[in-house]
């Protein structure tokens, strides 16, 4: 039978899995991206990683059908082309003929939240739901709008860029990756909680997280957690921001469903709470009516899923 494979570009490492034409995810691998070696290397481990996670498969590199990358950045599919990779510190930089061409398969590249938001609609949290919009936090923000089933690509390929939605008031906002400031990434991905409690640490605020040696966004949700004021404060505010920025979403898309993934949505409550609470408070009745708020379902895995999907239902 035919195999699909899905790539997952990530700042730290790549994720890669093989899957049936039903979504089933059938073996799994991950590396390092080596990101500091530039564009090239990334490019040369993608290479090298798909043919390891064949070839530790039970599958043969015939049954191969199709091959499905996403990348963490603004996205030219038709050309083939990563245009703007804001964590990556990518720009312009053609991917799609160089990977046919060293893989021999036909490969389809796309946008890591778009193919998120694909996988989580084929296979997890939005099964059977046809208009969803999936927010990813970790690194960035990344987003992925999936209406009629299908991923929105906009006219040229940067739809669901939603991280770079510009929300924070210029009075409090800050410099983003993008080159904007005051993006809900800033606040609401994993680096802006980082950051955030960092500034906190600056100011001498007296908060638990002064023990910590390294500081990560799962030390700030668990000191939140554990009733940690400061830290409750900056989860609050994540949480807040991207409650407003799916207030707007959902004036916008009217989706049926939003579903927060990356690390940072394994927090639960603490984070989930704040953002329902804007999300109602600044949403109208009407565009709440029957629109649900749900952490991901395939975790690590809704990329590599998705990116198989390309071929099967991109
Ligand atoms: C990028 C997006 C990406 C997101 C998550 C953002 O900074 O602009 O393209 O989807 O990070 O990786
Ligand atoms: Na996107
Ligand atoms: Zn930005």
């Amino acid at each position: 039978d035919q195999i699909y494979t899905g790539v997952d570009v990530g700042g730290t490492s790549i994720k890669l899995g093989i899957c049936d034409r039903q979504g089933n995810l059938l073996h799994t691998f991950e590396g390092p991206t080596g990101t500091d070696g530039g564009p090239q290397v990334v490019l040369q481990n993608i290479v090298t990683y798909v043919r390891q996670l064949v070839d530790q498969s039970a599958y043969s590199w015939e049954q191969v059908a199709g091959i499905g990358i996403g990348f963490p950045g603004f996205m030219d599919m038709k050309n083939g082309i990563v245009k703007f990779a804001p964590n990556l510190r990518w720009e312009n930089v053609p991917v799609k003929d160089v990977l046919e061409q060293e893989l021999r398969k036909p490969v389809k590249i796309n946008n890591d939240a778009n193919i998120a938001a694909l996988g989580e609609a084929w296979a997890g949290a939005g099964k059977g739901v046809d208009d969803l919009v999936m927010l990813t936090l970790g690194t960035g923000v990344g987003g992925g709008i999936i209406t009629g089933g299908k991923i929105q690509e906009g006219h040229n390929g940067m739809a669901g860029e939603l991280g770079h939605i510009q929300i924070v008031p210029d009075l409090e906002a800050i410099k983003c990756g993008c080159g904007q400031k005051g993006c809900v990434e800033t606040v609401s991905s994993a680096t802006g909680i980082v950051k955030m409690a960092l500034d906190a640490l600056e100011r001498g605020e007296k908060t638990m997280l002064s023990m910590h040696e390294d500081i990560t966004a799962k030390a700030v949700l668990d000191a939140a957690r554990e009733g940690d004021e400061v830290a409750r404060r900056i989860v609050n505010r994540a949480g807040y921001y991207l409650g407003r920025t799916m207030s707007i979403l959902a004036l916008v898309l009217n989706p049926k469903r939003f579903i927060i993934g990356g690390g940072v949505s394994k927090a639960g409550d603490i984070l989930f709470d704040p953002i329902r609470e804007a999300f109602a408070q600044y949403t109208p009745p009407s565009s709440q009516e029957g629109v649900d708020i749900v952490p991901a379902e395939l975790g690590n895995n809704a990329g590599v899923v998705g990116a198989a999907g390309l071929h099967i239902r991109g």
